[in-house]
């Protein structure tokens, strides 16, 4: 196994009405290719926050986050969107999927952004869709769909470019138990088949132990539980 994320004294802070509020204060990270991580910590302590900077949807104060050895605040936006839309895939509590758009679009939107060919795109998302069991809902919104087959779109979605690593900031919070096993098996499978390295923040233990490896968030760093 060789090194995907490395993270070297990572601070962040926020500065709110006048008041800094520091965050993450000299968090350090390492994580394999292909490893499971789950990021737990009480509510408040920055999980989303890391989560956001590890995917640079945010950007760090001061600190290293590498990326397969290349640093990231190095590279220039071009980089970095491509690394925003091919390396890594996102899941959120809520999807985030386009109202207007069926659960098929919703999926090839990202290839298409990306500059693939209609029917490379489709057959790509068709395939997905197929995997996560929603073969036959292919042409229903988002608003007709269930919260949990909205959640499965969102993890077909975040995988269709084969990101190496997917972050996932309370991807079944918005569940039912079942409902939010049958996402926690599919990113299972998807690290397993496919070999993507996850990180998971979630607030369910239960969730955190099936992945493995656990870690802390408390004072603005990491220890392992
Ligand atoms: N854009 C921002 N501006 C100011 N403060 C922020 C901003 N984003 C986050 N914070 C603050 O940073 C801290 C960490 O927030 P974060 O959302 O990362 O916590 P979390 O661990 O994900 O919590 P939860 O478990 O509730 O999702 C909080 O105190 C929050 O108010
Ligand atoms: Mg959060």
């Amino acid at each position: 196994m060789s090194n995907l994320l490395q993270v070297r004294d990572l601070q962040k802070s926020f500065v709110d009405t006048g008041v800094e509020i520091r965050v993450l204060r000299g968090l350090d990270l390492d994580l394999e290719e292909g490893e499971r991580l789950a990021i737990v910590g009480e509510s408040g302590v920055g999980k989303s926050t890391l989560l956001h900077i590890l995917g640079t949807l945010d950007r760090p104060s001061s600190g290293q986050v590498l990326y397969r050895g290349k640093e990231m605040s190095a590279m220039d936006e071009d980089a970095l969107s491509e690394f925003r839309n091919r390396d890594v895939g996102f899941v959120f509590q809520f999807h985030y999927l386009l109202p207007d758009f069926n659960a098929l679009e919703n999926v090839m939107l990202p290839a298409l952004i990306q500059g693939w060919e209609w029917e490379r795109a489709r057959a790509g998302a068709m395939k997905l869709l197929d995997r996560v069991g929603l073969k036959e809902r292919v042409d229903h919104r988002p608003g007709k769909l269930s919260g949990g087959e909205q959640q499965r779109v969102a993890v077909a979605r975040s995988v269709i470019l084969e990101p190496q690593l997917i972050l996932a900031d309370e991807p079944t919070g918005d569940l039912d138990p079942r409902t939010g096993e049958e996402i926690q098996e599919l990113l299972f499978r998807l690290n397993e088949e496919a070999g993507l390295a996850l990180v998971v923040a979630t607030h369910n233990r239960r969730f955190a132990e099936r992945i493995g490896r656990q870690v802390e968030l408390r004072e603005g760093r990491l220890f392992p539980i």
